[in-house]
């Protein structure tokens, strides 16, 4: 779409922040990035180092997060997922922005693409975890839904996580140790060792597998996301996009169903070449907002909210 008039400068960001009463901001890995987790298609992200170390026999570094070899090969997303489990991680200006606008009743809503939950550890409760998060996990098979602290220890002992009802007590216990791509690939039928596999029938892992309930690719995402989004494309009156290349659907597609009308401000380390911002600050977000704070004459929040 053709750029908005009269809005182009830093100025005109400072002012457009200051007078907007429903704020939209959409988020990616990169707001992150100061808190110690990677974003992912960066010359040093995460897709980068996984297809560097080869360590997980990836054809393409994606397949870490999609739920078809997820469901051949669990034990691969297993044997890597402690790496991006949070922990202790400390919210970064960016998030304390978030969480600035919101204590000023102008947040609209957060979407976020991040499955680090540092937004609620900031304080921030108007978020949408568009890919979900660690918080909850499922079973493949049943659906049954648990709290994530239930299948912890397995991500951090890096076993694969079973469904205590849907799997069989007679099934010999599983190490959880990945298995050869070869051998599953000539079996065709999944990454379990299947010594004791009935060739006729059954899966060739056990049944019930849970999987943080985090969204892979191949996967919906949440009604939440659909409902949120219905409500807040009449409502908002500004939307900032902080730290995201925007190259995943349909988060990437929240732009095309807003009102033309609603400036757009981009604030990123790099360019964005398939949007068409109304104003694009480029460089470390965190350096940009602390920058459009002091202009504001706004102080950031403490790292974590209070009264979490
Ligand atoms: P990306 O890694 O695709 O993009 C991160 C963006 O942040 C890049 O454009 C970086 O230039 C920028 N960036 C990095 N560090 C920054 C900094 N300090 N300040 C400002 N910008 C910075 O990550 P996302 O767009 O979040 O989905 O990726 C979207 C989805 O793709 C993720 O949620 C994940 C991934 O596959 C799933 O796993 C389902
Ligand atoms: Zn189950």
């Amino acid at each position: 779409r053709d750029k908005l008039p009269n809005y182009n400068t830093v100025e005109d960001a400072v002012r457009l922040i200051r007078e907007s009463k429903r704020i939209l901001i959409l988020t990616g890995a990169g707001i992150s990035v100061s808190c110690g987790i990677p974003d992912f298609r960066s010359r040093n992200g995460l897709y980068a180092s996984l297809k560097l170390q080869g360590e997980y026999d990836l054809d393409d570094p994606q397949q870490m997060f999609d739920i078809n070899y997820f469901r051949e090969n669990p034990a691969v997303f297993y044997s890597f997922a402690s790496r991006i489990y949070p922990s202790n991680f400390v919210p970064s200006p960016c998030h304390r922005f978030i969480k600035l606008v919101e204590n000023r009743n102008q947040l609209l809503r957060n979407y976020t693409q991040n499955i680090d939950t540092i937004e609620t550890l900031a304080g921030v409760t108007r978020v949408v975890q568009c890919h979900g998060s660690f918080a909850t996990a499922s079973c493949l098979l049943c659906r049954r839904q648990v709290p994530g602290s239930d299948i912890e220890d397995d991500i951090l002992a890096q076993k694969v996580p079973l469904c205590s009802v849907c799997n069989a007590p007679q099934l010999a216990p599983l190490t959880g140790k990945r298995k050869s791509r070869k051998k599953s690939a000539k079996k065709a039928k999944g990454g379990w060792d299947s010594e004791d596999e009935d060739e006729s029938d059954g899966p060739a892992y056990p049944p019930g597998i849970m999987k943080p309930d985090i969204t892979f690719f191949g996967e919906k995402l949440t009604d939440n996301f659909d409902h949120s989004l219905a409500a807040d494309r009449s409502e908002v009156d500004l939307l900032l996009v902080i730290g995201t290349s925007l190259k995943v659907s349909p988060v990437a597609d929240i732009l095309c169903h807003l009102p033309h009308s609603v400036p757009q401000i981009l604030i990123n380390k790099t360019p964005v070449r398939h949007i068409n911002p109304d104003i694009i600050l480029l460089g470390n977000s965190d350096d940009i907002i602390a920058h459009l704070c002091n202009r504001l004459g706004w102080e950031l929040p403490p790292p974590k909210n209070e009264a979490a």
